[in-house]
This record gives structure tokens, C-alpha cells and sequence, in this order.
């Protein structure tokens, strides 16, 4: 996508985005709160109009909105929407459903994300880290070739943080290319190929976690951040 504009009333949420993603990679956009990640990554999912710049997928413009791209891409929003008063198992087959996948590979999914025992429950009572992985497994269902993931760990404990690692890992290694947001300079550290340290709407700086570090001559991505921006990333 090259320069990426998006203003909200006075706000200029994105302010000049350029970057691209080569097929295959683990690419994940850092930031505090409203830094535009999410504002960012609606942009080039087709979600959201652009008032300046344009986004490609696969080679395809994502807006306006391409209906033939919506079954090569998986998107797991920050505010996740389900299907009202259903099981676990319901949303996931309902959107199994919607994609013409079987029930067993849906159900099989819910087992990666460790939701087995959960399917007979409904989702509003699924604990938020429990819902959020019914999310993520929703968003997989498909089998994408291209996966956007808003924040996808906040909220999950140390060990379904671990297991996402791996799915996403894994994922990953089988060829598609992943895209995630994350306030966690650790995981991303262990997870991207490539990181945008994004702050007000720009990009501060790309590259490889360790190019980034050594770069700027310091120890962990978080001294990264606090160079780049002059603050703690943490709010
Ligand atoms: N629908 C909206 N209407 C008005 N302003 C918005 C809207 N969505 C986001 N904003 C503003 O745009 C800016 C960027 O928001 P965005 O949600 O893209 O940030 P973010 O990096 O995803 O933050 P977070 O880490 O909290 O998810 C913020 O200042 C936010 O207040
Ligand atoms: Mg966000």
C-alpha cells in the first residue's frame, strides 16, 4: 500500500502509510493506543475507504471492496462480531458454512485453538481469552492465504499466548503470510519476520526485529520503541 491517508473528523488516524508485505511473511505492526494500527490494517482489509492512497491484496485493489478476495483472507477484528445466542460450535459451523468448508475441518480448528470442551457453550458465556480464540479460529476456518489479526493475544493467559504462537507459527511455515497487530514487543520479537514501529499515524521505522536492535545500537525492541518515540511503549 502506498501513502495510506484517514482522517476522523479532526483526527488524523493514519497519516501517510506506505509498506509491503512479501507472500509467506510473519509482518506484524507495533504501537501504542491509537497509534492507527487498527484503523490501518481496516484500510487494507477493504473495510474502510482510504481517503488518500490505495491498499493492494494479492495483487487485487481492496477498495472498492472485492467479494472474490473475501475467501482468500482471514480477518479476526479487535471487536470481534458472533452470530447472537449460539455455541461455540455453532459459530464456528455457521462460519464454516459460509465459506463451504466441512464441519470436521471447523470443528478440528476449534480443537487448535483449545476450544474443544467449550463447544457446547455459548459465546457470551466464554470467558473473554476463550471468545477471542473462537475468533481467531473463526477467522482460519478457510484455510486463508492471507491472515489479518488485530491484537489477537491481548486478553489470552501465558499458555493459550504460547499456543497461539505455535498455530500462528505454524500457520505461517505452511506459506501463507500473516499480518498482526500486537502491544507485545516480546512476541513480536520471537514472531515477525518484519516489524513497522507505528506511532500518531506514521510508520517510525521496518525491519527485522534484530536489524532494528542492532541498528539503533540497543538491547531489546522495547529500546527500539522508546528511541523511535521518545516514550515507554507501555501506557
Ligand atoms: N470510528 C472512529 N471514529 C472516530 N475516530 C476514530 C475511529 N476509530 C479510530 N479513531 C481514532 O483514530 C485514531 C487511531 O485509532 P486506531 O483504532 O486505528 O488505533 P490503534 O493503533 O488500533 O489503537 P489500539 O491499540 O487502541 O487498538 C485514534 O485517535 C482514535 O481515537
Ligand atoms: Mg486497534
Amino acid at each position: 500500500m502506498a501513502g495510506l491517508r484517514k482522517k476522523y473528523g479532526d483526527t488524523q488516524a493514519v497519516d501517510g502509510v506506505t509498506f509491503e508485505v512479501p507472500r509467506g511473511e510473519f509482518y506484524g505492526i507495533l504501537g501504542p493506543n491509537g497509534a492507527g494500527k487498527t484503523t490501518t490494517l481496516e484500510m487494507i482489509e477493504g473495510l474502510r475507504r482510504p481517503d488518500e492512497g490505495t491498499a493492494e491484496l494479492l495483487g487485487t485493489p481492496s477498495w472498492p471492496r472485492n467479494r472474490g478476495l473475501l475467501r482468500r483472507i482471514g480477518v479476526q477484528l479487535q471487536a470481534s462480531a458472533f452470530f447472537e445466542k449460539l455455541s461455540a460450535r455453532e459459530q464456528i459451523h455457521s462460519f464454516a458454512a459460509l465459506y463451504g468448508v466441512s464441519t470436521d475441518r471447523a470443528d478440528a480448528m476449534l480443537e487448535s485453538v483449545g476450544l474443544a470442551e467449550k463447544a457446547d457453550v455459548r459465546d457470551s458465556e466464554l470467558s473473554g481469552g476463550q471468545a477471542q480464540r473462537l475468533s481467531i479460529a473463526c477467522a482460519l476456518v478457510h484455510d486463508p492465504e492471507l491472515v489479518f489479526l488485530d491484537e489477537p493475544t491481548t486478553g489470552l493467559d501465558p499458555q493459550a499466548r504460547r499456543n497461539l504462537w505455535d498455530l500462528l507459527r505454524q500457520i505461517n511455515s505452511e506459506g501463507r503470510t500473516v499480518v498482526l497487530t500486537t502491544h507485545y514487543l516480546d512476541e513480536a520479537e520471537v514472531l515477525c519476520d518484519r516489524v513497522s514501529i507505528m506511532d500518531a499515524g506514521r510508520i517510525l521505522r521496518t525491519g527485522p526485529p534484530a536489524e532494528l536492535i542492532s541498528e539503533l545500537g540497543v538491547d531489546t525492541l522495547e529500546d527500539v520503541f522508546l528511541q523511535l518515540t521518545g516514550r515507554e511503549f507501555r501506557e
